[in-house]
């Protein structure tokens, strides 16, 4: 991480000034670079007042760390949800992982503003620059590993309704893709750890990632098939009242999985159902429905119908 980085996490936990000389000593760095380091920090847009002999103060924190404003939002949920907001992370899913292992309790949920090595689905790397939302939830359900679809497409449900509720309406696109005039605006990523030997779920990761402002530098390749929510509506959602928004629509969709109350909103809001379609190994034929646990129904030429469980497919027409 940069000493910037370093410097504003720092800045973003305190609500009060931070002394050059702690800064520096706590980084092993001179005060000088202290001084750079912020002043590369408003050359960023952020403010940050320098007072001699007290220090400095972030005085417009980033929307994402507004942490007190999430936690209010969540008020009365089930779920203890616990924020932790991070500046720069290399992958929330990687940090959340870790915790989980280490015991981190369900409910923990790990923000970033930017992530140097977000991951995607199937080993692809997730483009995470400053502008999106970028999340990874802990959750410690009681359930069979082979639930861990239904989840994902749980969380896809509670995207979309939370998106809803700023008059934005999203397309899921089996099994984790969230498109918006037919460009991707954001993806899920559900990773766990399991008992060999009941085969339970110890810990499930649900990673998210919206884009939500537009990225200056995005990579030429991704321009013609990704967007942002600004770009498409020309709204200003705010990360943190979209992520409590997910988090409660997510919690209230997990709290009646066995109704599949999640599955209407997949299906309705489907752009994957009655199109042609192509599996990773190269089957092609119509998505017809889902299963329960939200498996992809399609029919092949010969007519005969299979389930797709595991992978992606392309949309061919
Ligand atoms: C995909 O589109 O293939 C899934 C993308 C999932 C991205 C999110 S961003 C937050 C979390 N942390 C990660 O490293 N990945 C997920």
């Amino acid at each position: 991480m940069k000493l910037k980085d370093k410097v504003l996490s720092r800045l973003i936990k305190e609500n009060t000034y931070c002394s050059g000389t702690n800064l520096s000593e706590e980084f092993g760095v001179t005060r000088t670079a202290i001084w750079k380091a912020v002043e590369q920090l408003k050359a960023e847009g952020y403010q940050i007042a320098a007072v001699p002999r007290r220090g400095y103060l972030l005085l417009q924190k980033s929307d994402i760390f507004q942490e007190d404003t999430i936690q209010e939002l969540l008020k009365g949920c089930h779920i203890n949800w616990k924020i932790q907001p991070y500046h720069m992370l290399d992958s929330t899913n990687r940090l959340a992982k870790d915790l989980a292992a280490q015991g981190a309790s369900e409910g923990t949920v790990i923000m970033a503003d930017v992530q140097t090595a977000g991951r995607g689905r199937m080993g692809k790397s997730f483009h995470s620059p400053k502008g999106g939302m970028y999340m990874s939830i802990i959750l410690r359900p009681d359930m069979a590993v082979t639930s861990m679809m239904s989840i994902t497409a749980c969380t896809a449900s509670a995207v979309h309704m939370a998106l809803a509720e700023y008059g934005i309406i999203s397309q899921i696109k089996w099994v984790n893709d969230l498109f918006l005039h037919e460009k991707k605006i954001g993806g899920i990523l559900s990773e766990g750890s399991f008992q060999a030997e009941s085969g339970r779920m110890e810990y499930l990761v649900i990673g998210i990632g919206i884009n939500v402002h537009p990225d200056p530098e995005m990579p030429e390749e991704l321009k013609p098939i990704v967007t942002d929510l600004e770009t498409e509506t020309g709204r200003n959602v705010p990360r943190y009242a979209l992520a409590a928004l997910i988090l409660k629509h997510l919690e209230k969709f997990i709290s009646e999985i066995e109704n599949y109350t999640y599955l209407g909103i997949y299906q309705k809001h489907s752009c994957t159902l009655g199109h042609i379609v192509r599996t990773d190994d190269g089957r092609e034929g119509k998505a017809i429905g889902f299963t329960k646990d939200a498996g992809l129904v399609m029919q092949l030429e010969n007519q005969k119908k299979e389930v797709i469980r595991t992978g992606s497919v392309k949309i061919i027409r």
